[in-house]
């Protein structure tokens, strides 16, 4: 685990990191996020050293940094850079293995790591006799990447490493570096400005601005309950669109859909769905466990008034959990071709609801501008 804690960092008299704590897990992928001259490059270099705090301390595994040797510190540390900071005037090869043979291991162990290194990055063995300068930018990020990984280390530090790149290789390397952590179990510390690429690819999202830590939490969290107007801005009012599968059916589904119990008579129920001005009723027991459905149209086609609910009443309609999201419920009602879908806890109890023109409420809303929504919310407080 990494930890900083409260850490300060001044340049002369400003204030470039002011008193940020954070723990880092092992294994985790943080992502560290933030408009220019926010401190991110300065917080990954304070965790290798290569800058020293002013105030606070930094932990790896619980022991502080200052107390470890440098050279070792640095070893143990990946550190990839924007322009991949390859040496030009050494081959791919000898870039990869300079730290290694620094080590003095042998030659085969060397170059059978070496070679595996190149194809987790996905870069053929034909590349090891090229030189930095004749390799695409994106050739020279995967070796960047396979460079520090050489050393096995235990954390990986990545200052924008894929900044430089087109759109495409840009999304090709960072599906590398997913697949990639499903070899391997390195903590990386990821520096971006490019939200999409955080959400895409981080565990958890540091959100920094002037030296402080505005929110440090998942995408999802992040998506769903940005801290303040900053992070919501920052992050994109729409962005949650981008990303449907974060929008949980508890989000957007009626808590409190209007229900009977089984031993109602249709009479019963037509006046209750008129009264309550709904086309149907989820049928609850008295503990409020989730029966079934009873619909307008199921009702018109019962003829013998003597039936109660439970003879009539549609028991097969798929229901959805809370913690669904919007894209497995507009499976449901695009499969099922439904009108509705009752939301269950693991209890089986009734929930919610999500209806038709609920989805379409919410789904309208990706749609609305920023005084649209305004306005519309302006509107319901006076309800
Ligand atoms: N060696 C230094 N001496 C003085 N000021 C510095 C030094 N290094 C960084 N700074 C200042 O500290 C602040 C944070 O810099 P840092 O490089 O950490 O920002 P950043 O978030 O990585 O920005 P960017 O996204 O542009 O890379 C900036 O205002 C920068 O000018
Ligand atoms: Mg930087």
């Amino acid at each position: 685990m990494i930890e900083l804690r409260n850490i300060t960092k001044k340049f002369k008299d400003s204030i470039v990191i002011d008193d940020i704590s954070m723990k880092i897990r092992d294994g985790e992928l943080v992502a560290i996020i933030g408009s220019s001259g926010c401190g991110k490059t300065t917080t990954l270099k304070m965790i290798n050293h290569l800058i020293t705090p002013t105030r606070g301390k930094i932990f790896i595994d619980d022991v502080d940094i200052d107390t470890m040797d440098q050279v070792e510190l640095r070893r143990g540390i990946g550190y990839v850079i924007q322009q991949s900071g390859l040496f030009p005037h050494m081959t791919v090869k000898d870039n990869i293995e300079i730290i290694q043979k620094l080590e003095k291991k042998s030659k085969e162990e060397i170059e059978e790591s070496t070679s595996s290194l190149m194809d987790m990055v996905g870069l053929s063995d034909d590349f090891l006799y090229r030189y930095p300068t004749e390799l695409s930018g994106g050739q020279q990020q995967r070796v960047g990447v396979a460079r520090a990984l050489a050393n096995r280390p235990e954390i990986i530090l990545m200052d924008e490493p894929f900044s430089a790149l087109d759109p495409m290789t840009r999304i090709s390397l960072q599906d590398e570096l997913i697949a990639l952590r499903e070899k391997i179990n390195t903590t990386i510390v990821f520096v971006t400005h490019d939200m999409d690429e955080a959400i895409k690819i981080a565990d958890r999202i540091c959100i920094m601005k002037d030296g402080k830590i505005l929110q440090y939490d998942t995408p999802e969290e992040i998506l769903r309950n940005p801290y303040n107007e900053y992070v919501e801005n920052f992050v994109g009012i729409n962005r949650i669109w981008d990303s449907p599968e974060y929008i949980k059916v508890e989000d957007i589904m009626i808590h409190t859909p209007v229900t009977c119990r089984d031993d109602f008579t249709r009479f019963r129920c037509i006046r209750r769905m008129r009264e309550r001005n709904v086309d149907s009723l989820m049928v609850v027991s008295d503990d409020g466990t989730y029966e079934g459905i009873v619909s307008r149209r199921t009702l018109q086609r019962v003829s013998n008034l003597k039936l109660r609910v439970k003879d009539f009443m549609y028991t097969d309609r798929q229901t959805a959990s809370p913690d669904e999201n919007i894209l497995d419920v507009l499976k449901i009602f695009d499969e099922k071709n439904v009108q509705n879908v009752p939301v269950t806890d693991e209890n089986g109890k009734l929930v919610g609801l999500i209806t038709g023109s609920t989805l379409i409420a919410t789904l309208s809303q990706q749609y609305l501008t920023e005084e649209e929504r305004e306005e519309e919310e302006g509107g319901t407080d006076h309800e």
